[in-house]
């Protein structure tokens, strides 16, 4: 079966829309904890892009660290219960409902973008969506980027089931090349991030900053 065969990868507004219709937060309220370890690279008043942000969870920390915050995400529920969390936290996330292809990328405009399990991409829509984000980033702007590696389809424990989605370090050294690489790292953690992150995984975290 290919990605695209999925339902999942076909209809993915109505797939992640029903994921997020559920009482609660999917991925919890908490931060990614690689994000959360990492987001000492943007200083007070920094604009940061979050990239399909989901329920909201890691904009509205970030915001809450005192950053100005863009977030998107194809999903309105999603995005809906994201406003939310933003609104219970006393912070302001500019959220915006769009998916990655059509969503309006203003280049060389962020100190830095968070993008969080964001392998909803198979390897054409990725090679786009990392490119926009490349682009929009500042000179010195820098990129935090976790993600599962193929080891990850021995687990289960989340993300999608397609190895092409997944990401090696050499993966992400070529597909980032333009950015010099601060941090880039293969490791195995236990996961305790809501009900859709939970468990053994096998991760990969980047840290990049553009020239
Ligand atoms: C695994 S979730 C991660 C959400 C969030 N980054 C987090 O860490 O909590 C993947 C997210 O990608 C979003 N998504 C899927 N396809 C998308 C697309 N083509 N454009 C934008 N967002 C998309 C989903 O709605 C979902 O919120």
């Amino acid at each position: 079966m290919s990605a695209s065969d999925s339902p999942a990868f076909a209809d993915p507004a109505g797939t992640w829309n029903r994921r997020f219709a559920a009482d609660g937060y999917l991925f919890g309220t908490a931060p990614n904890a690689w994000l959360a370890g990492h987001a000492a690279v943007w200083q007070t008043g920094q604009r940061v892009l979050c990239v399909a942000d989901g329920e909201g969870r890691n904009s509205v920390w970030l915001a809450r660290r005192g950053l100005r915050v863009d977030a998107f995400d194809i999903s309105d529920v999603g995005v809906t219960k994201a406003r939310r969390l933003a609104v219970e936290q006393g912070v302001a996330v500019n959220f915006t409902v769009s998916d990655c292809d059509t969503y309006a990328w203003s280049p060389g405009a962020y100190d830095g973008v968070a993008a969080i399990f964001v392998q909803f991409a198979d390897p054409a829509l990725r090679t786009r969506m990392f490119a926009k984000i490349v682009g929009c980033l500042k000179p010195g702007g820098t990129l935090v980027l976790q993600g599962y590696t193929p080891k990850q389809l021995e687990y289960r424990t989340g993300g999608p089931p397609h190895v092409s989605h997944l990401y090696t370090e050499a993966m992400l050294r070529e597909a980032f090349a333009e950015l010099d690489v601060v941090e880039l790292r293969e490791y195995e953690a236990e996961l305790a991030e809501g009900s859709g992150h939970c468990g053994r995984s096998a991760l990969i975290g980047l840290v990049a900053r553009r020239r």
